[in-house]
């Protein structure tokens, strides 16, 4: 496919559809219940207009922003979405290496399906790694390990999936963790040669960072087993406490909505707060993100960081989160059309794209760089 033709994530998204078999595009499309909160994370932004400066230089303009302890050369990043080996044969590293050479992080979940170290190994560039407290805290405190011996820059924990979202897309497909070829899966396989060949000879698929304490149980999986299996409804801020304690490092709280979790979390000591309602996945009805940038930035004030994720798909979302107060956004949707569409080729040119988005943004706004970017370019559209 001639990437060059696909000018922006909607035609990425196409692609990966047309490209994917329909069980792993829903997987990766999909959302909770009625999936209002996958529509709303999208249309939110249109609540919004942006306000420019005129006659401003805007011949050099500094994307830079430093987040996590991170000097990123762009203000988003790529956020940790399980399961990459379903979308393309070079899986993970792929992502990190696109990552690497755009000078973004890469946010590697613990459901990757190339493990901790691998990815590590694979880049030089910077890295998150995405934890999740689960009930066998060997694994977690493994994951932590593994991070720290491979360099890893920064930990977020994900705290809005102690229970998993009732996705009703896969409940239909009957999309197993590795995905089985059954009588039902053929015929949507088969339909889609170029996805099924990759996926056949692309080497064992596993969940890389859990396979070694989960073999026993046998695989096969579907994703409310495999939660049902690790993970811990128990978790509280005391365990939350305890893991940024043992990573020791520049740390994330990544699912937050509320100004009050939003508080104890700064509370806490956290390096940033990641403003997000999982893309829509978990609980619906939630509030676009976007909407809780403000508050929570009005709550904690400036000596924590904030990063927004959930519905970014164009430069101008980014501006505007920027705007209302986050210190760098981020996206996992886009990318992982761009790798089933591309693998890192594919990553690569969704950041681009995105890059020269926010940089025409930027430029029309009046901006040089994204800390001149504040509540006096956005207004909420009143309704
Ligand atoms: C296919 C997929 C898998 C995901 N897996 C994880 C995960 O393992 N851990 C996590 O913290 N978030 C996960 N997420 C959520 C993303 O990190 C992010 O919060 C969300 O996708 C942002 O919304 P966007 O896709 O609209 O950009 C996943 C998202 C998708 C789409």
């Amino acid at each position: 496919m001639n990437l060059n033709k696909l000018h922006n994530v909607e035609d990425f998204k196409q692609a990966a559809k047309r490209l994917l078999p329909r069980a792993i595009y829903d997987y990766m499309a999909g959302g909770s219940d009625d999936e209002t909160a996958l529509r709303n994370n999208l249309t939110a932004f249109d609540q919004y207009n942006l306000i420019p400066d005129v006659l401003v230089d805007v011949s050099n303009i500094d994307m830079s922003v430093n987040v996590l302890g991170v000097d990123m050369k762009l203000p988003f990043y790529l956020s940790p979405s399980g399961g990459s080996g379903l979308f393309h044969p070079d899986k993970e590293i792929a992502v990190a290496k696109a990552a690497a050479k755009a000078g973004i992080i890469y946010g590697l979940s613990t459901f990757s399906t190339q493990g901790i170290k691998a990815v590590g190994a694979s880049s030089s560039g910077p890295k998150m790694f995405q934890s999740y407290i689960v009930k066998d805290r060997e694994i977690t405190r493994d994951h932590v390990a593994w991070s720290k011996e491979a360099g890893y820059d920064a930990l977020c924990l994900t705290v809005d999936s102690s229970i998993s979202g009732n996705r009703e897309r896969d409940l239909r497909s009957g999309l197993s963790f590795p995905p089985r070829l059954k009588l039902s899966t053929l015929p949507d396989f088969a339909l889609h040669p170029r996805w099924a060949l990759g996926f056949l000879t692309s080497g064992k698929f596993e969940m890389a960072n859990i396979s070694h304490r989960m073999d026993a149980l046998g695989g096969g999986m579907n994703t409310f087993e495999l939660a049902h299996h690790l993970m811990d409804k128990t978790v509280t801020w005391k365990d939350a406490e305890w893991l940024a304690k043992e990573w020791g490092g520049p740390f994330a709280i990544k699912g937050i909505q509320s100004v009050g979790d939003a508080k104890k979390a700064f509370k806490m000591g956290a390096t940033a707060i990641i403003v997000s309602n999982h893309g829509g996945r978990q609980l619906d009805s939630s509030s676009p993100a976007i909407h809780r940038i403000a508050p929570i930035r009005q709550a904690v004030g400036n000596d924590i960081e904030i990063i927004m994720d959930s519905g970014i798909r164009r430069g101008s979302h980014m501006i505007k989160a920027l705007a209302l107060g986050a210190d760098a956004v981020s996206f996992s949707r886009p990318y992982i059309y761009g790798l089933a569409v591309g693998g890192e080729a594919g990553v690569t040119r969704i950041v681009d794209l995105l890059r020269a988005e926010v940089e025409r943004g930027m430029g029309l706004m009046g901006v040089t760089s994204v800390k001149q970017l504040t509540s006096k370019h956005i207004e909420k559209v009143s309704q």
